[in-house]
């Protein structure tokens, strides 16, 4: 599928087909493909929580409320979580690019040093703020390549967050919900949506057009 048509044909979907299982290869080969997202100094602070168990996925009928058909109907439900302690990671992170050739070993101190520092510069806030973004790039990418692999998403933002967290034993202190994604199979057609037309979103050179 070209990247385009995987950009028109996305679209969120409210009911899956019960009986398609993706298996969890497929799944962890879309997730591969997520994490190819680019995040601030590659610190990759997205974590997921895949819900495949039919068992699990119904404690979230009182969790999502109204959202909840598409997350019953669908093969799996997504927790995808900022890693607010991002940090923890970030030698891990070093040693993967040494791995792979994209870091030699001998820088590895000073850049570790440099994102301690970097990180440790940041407000609460900032952190929080950063995550989110580089989080929302990864559930992005993610709903785009489960269309390119013949499958429909549904993100859901309407949740209780704390109840998620409680309920799938993710630790608060740490992590971020940003958002649920159901996936599979659509077993009803989407629902139309437009959007804003350039001249509401786009202005050239200054700010001040948007004013109006
Ligand atoms: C982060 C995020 C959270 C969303 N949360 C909900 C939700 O809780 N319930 C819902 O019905 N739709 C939710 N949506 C779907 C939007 O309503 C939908 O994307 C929008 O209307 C555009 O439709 P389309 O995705 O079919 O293009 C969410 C979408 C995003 C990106």
């Amino acid at each position: 599928m070209q990247l385009v048509d995987a950009i028109q044909q996305r679209k969120t979907i409210k009911l899956f087909n019960p009986n398609v299982k993706i298996p969890r290869a497929e799944l962890a080969e879309m997730l591969t493909l997520a994490q190819l997202a680019p995040s601030k100094a590659n610190l990759q602070p997205w974590r997921f929580v895949v819900i495949d168990d039919p068992i699990q996925k119904a404690k979230l009928e009182n969790i999502v409320a109204f959202n909840y058909p598409p997350c019953e109907s669908a093969s799996a439900v997504i927790i995808i979580l900022a890693d607010l302690q991002y940090h923890r990671l970030l030698e891990k992170i070093l040693d993967r690019s040494i791995e792979k050739g994209c870091l030699n070993e001998a820088f590895k101190q000073r850049n570790l040093d440099f994102l301690t520092s970097t990180h440790n510069a940041l407000t609460e806030q900032e952190i929080r703020d950063q995550v989110l973004i580089d989080t929302s790039l990864a559930s992005m990418q993610l709903m785009l390549i489960a269309k390119d692999k013949g499958y429909d998403t549904h993100a859901i933002g309407i949740f209780d967050k704390s109840e998620v967290l409680a309920h799938f034993d993710i630790d608060a202190n740490r992590f971020a919900p940003v958002m649920l994604l159901a996936i599979g199979k659509a077993a009803v057609p989407p629902l139309p949506s437009a959007r804003l037309t350039l001249d509401n979103t786009v202005v050239w050179n200054s700010g001040m057009a948007l004013l109006k």
